[in-house]
């Protein structure tokens, strides 16, 4: 039986709730406790107008409620879609006791919390998350921003929300690409921290690409559990929450090499999370059966196991535009077992070339 779910995140002053269960955004006035009558701003996209608008509406009874309808995609992530944010702010007159809020996946996420982060020098919002991905991962913790075009993500600021509402019933209309994103960094949690987990979503995948509601669910929360900890240890990534970065390195590096929008950023983190697990093995840190298990899980999601095929000179370069390279030194987070990742600078640079040399010889 599904039961909806409540879970905080631990954060002193600016805790917050998440909510996850089926049927939420069907409960009328479910938001009244956070937003108490303030004028609200649903920024949304689209594709999520037909499915979703007019419940997310609903959820406010008594506010002044404007909506805001944003090109979809990433290629949207800009600060141009920023600045309509604030101009809808300007044209309805919403002051500092406006709230955002953000109905869609992470590229809404990310650009509504920037917007909540810097309009009138910050402003409330709340995430109703629609995509798994956003679901496990970008609609909590905080980090928000919007792409430049000499990278992703280059301009934002940590923003915790309000409150972050997962209603299980959005996953139905989202197609089954999307859904294998988002399950990426579901594997991804069970690899930094969760052996257990690990092991259940080995034993329950199939139930989980047939959609199951109740493994969603279960994902959904497992995860979101594991990245409340690790946020509300490490709020501003100055350590433990690097190891969210898993795979990230190499994925960003495959994102870039094969032209952004050709990966989708889960397949690339899925990609990226094997050869970390192969690297591991490489310097010595990781046996060939967990390699093997990260493989074999990778897969059996449909997703993919290896890079595209480029040349590895132009991969390292990529790899070297990595947020966590510190005085040019790139460190990754590398495993030590299933459910054990360290980030580390801990390994010699020609190992890494060898590596790369030999994973794009086709
Ligand atoms: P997305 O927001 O682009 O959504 C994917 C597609 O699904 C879009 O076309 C969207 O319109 C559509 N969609 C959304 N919900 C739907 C639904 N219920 N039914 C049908 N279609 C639906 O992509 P995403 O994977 O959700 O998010 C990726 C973004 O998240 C990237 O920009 C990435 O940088 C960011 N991100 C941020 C964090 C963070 O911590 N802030 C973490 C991970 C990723
Ligand atoms: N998705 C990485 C983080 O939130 O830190």
């Amino acid at each position: 039986m599904n039961k909806n779910f409540f879970l905080n995140v631990e954060l002193g002053a600016r805790s917050y709730p998440i909510l996850i269960g089926s049927g939420l955004l069907r409960e009328a006035g479910l938001l009244d406790p956070y937003v108490n009558g303030r004028d609200v701003l649903i920024v949304t996209n689209d594709q999520l107008v037909p499915l979703y608008l007019q419940a997310a509406e609903q959820l406010t009874s008594k506010s002044r409620v404007q909506t805001l309808v944003l090109p979809e995609g990433e290629s949207a992530k800009t600060l141009d879609t920023l600045n309509l944010i604030f101009d809808a702010l300007v044209e309805h007159r919403y002051g500092r006791d406006c709230v955002l809020i953000a109905l869609g996946g992470g590229v809404i996420g990310d650009i509504t919390g920037f917007a909540a982060a810097s309009w009138q020098r910050g402003v409330d919002f709340i995430q109703i998350p629609t995509t798994l991905l956003a679901q496990v991962d970008s609609s909590v913790g905080g980090k928000t921003a919007v792409n430049h075009p000499g990278g992703k993500n280059l301009i934002g600021a940590f923003h915790q929300p309000l409150c972050v509402v997962s209603d299980m019933d959005t996953l139905h209309s989202l197609p089954e690409r999307e859904l294998g994103a988002g399950l990426a960094e579901v594997i991804k949690y069970g690899l930094l921290g969760d052996a257990e987990f690990f092991g259940w979503l080995e034993q329950e995948y199939a139930g989980l690409l047939q959609q199951d509601k109740e493994r969603l669910q279960h994902v959904v929360r497992r995860s979101c559990e594991l990245k409340a900890q690790i946020v509300a240890a490490d709020e501003r990534e100055h350590g433990r929450r690097a190891l969210l970065n898993l795979g990230h390195t190499f994925g960003h590096a495959i994102e870039r090499c094969a032209g952004y929008g050709e990966w989708l950023h889960g397949e690339a983190v899925a990609a990226g999370m094997c050869m970390a697990a192969a690297f591991s093995e490489r310097i010595g840190w990781l046996d060939a059966a967990s390699v093997e298990r990260t493989r074999a899980l990778v897969s059996a999601f449909g997703l993919p196991v290896a890079p595209p095929q480029v040349s590895p000179t132009d991969f390292l370069a990529a790899m070297s535009l990595d947020k966590k390279v510190i005085a040019g030194q790139i460190r990754l987070v590398l495993l030590r077992g299933i459910g054990r990742a360290e980030v580390t600078a801990d390994y010699a640079e020609h190992e890494l070339v060898q590596f790369l040399s030999e994973q794009f010889v086709s």
